[in-house]
């Protein structure tokens, strides 16, 4: 059962203490949304904000994320939005490999739960995860941003998109116009899609 599934999944990163990120975190960050949402955010890991809130995305990256989802004619509250690690990394710094890989189980449960149609990736290391875990091969954010990929992730079929992290957009003035694009283009006609095809096939059922 999804509820059941998901309830337990998040007790179980409540209280993970399977990777060293977890000695220094107010709070993890599993995530939050509809467990059927059809557009899955996948970040990075919380900032200090997140850390603090036990929220993703709730920090000034957070506001621009809202900004950008809009964009792509979508509400906060329809989408799931969570990291590839659950807890803070000391001052911000990139999670470690080794830290990406004890936490990665908990995001492939995410997917299997929660099946999306759209995962959009934003920033490298969310990126160049979801691409290994869909057998992709990652050539970097200046190739790949807004190019959607017919993937399949643990047998879950997916459209995957990725784009710059907002947070970087915050120091990069340049790359807000870019995200925006982004959002506006490619994200946008790969949700618009999907959604489209599943209203479309409930309507023929
Ligand atoms: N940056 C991220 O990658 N994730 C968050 O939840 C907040 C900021
Ligand atoms: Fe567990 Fe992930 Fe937190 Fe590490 S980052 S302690 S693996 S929930």
């Amino acid at each position: 059962m999804k509820a059941s599934d998901y309830e337990k999944l998040r007790e179980e990163i409540m209280t993970c203490t399977k990777c060293v990120l977890h000695r220094n975190r107010k709070n993890p960050v599993p995530g939050e949304g509809p467990i059927d949402a059809e557009v899955m955010v996948v970040g990075e890991a919380p900032g200090r904000r997140e850390d603090e809130l036990g929220r993703p995305f709730v920090g000034m990256a957070g506001k621009l994320l809202d900004s950008l989802l809009e964009k792509a004619g979508l509400r906060r509250e329809q989408v799931y939005i969570t990291n590839v690690v659950k807890c803070r990394p000391p001052g911000n710094r990139d999670p470690r490999p080794e830290e990406i890989n004890a936490c990665i189980p908990y995001l492939i449960t995410q997917i299997r739960i929660i099946r999306p149609r759209v995962i959009i990736a934003v920033g490298r290391i969310a990126a160049s995860t979801l691409f290994k875990l869909a057998g992709l091969k990652w050539r970097g954010m200046k190739a790949e941003h807004g190019i959607v990929y017919d993937a399949a992730i643990e047998g879950v079929e997916v459209k995957l998109v990725s784009t710059y992290h907002p947070a970087s957009a915050l120091y990069n003035p340049q790359l807000r116009g870019v995200l925006e694009e982004d959002f506006q283009g490619p994200i946008r006609r790969a949700v618009s899609q999907q959604t489209h095809r599943r209203r479309t096939l409930e309507d023929f059922l």
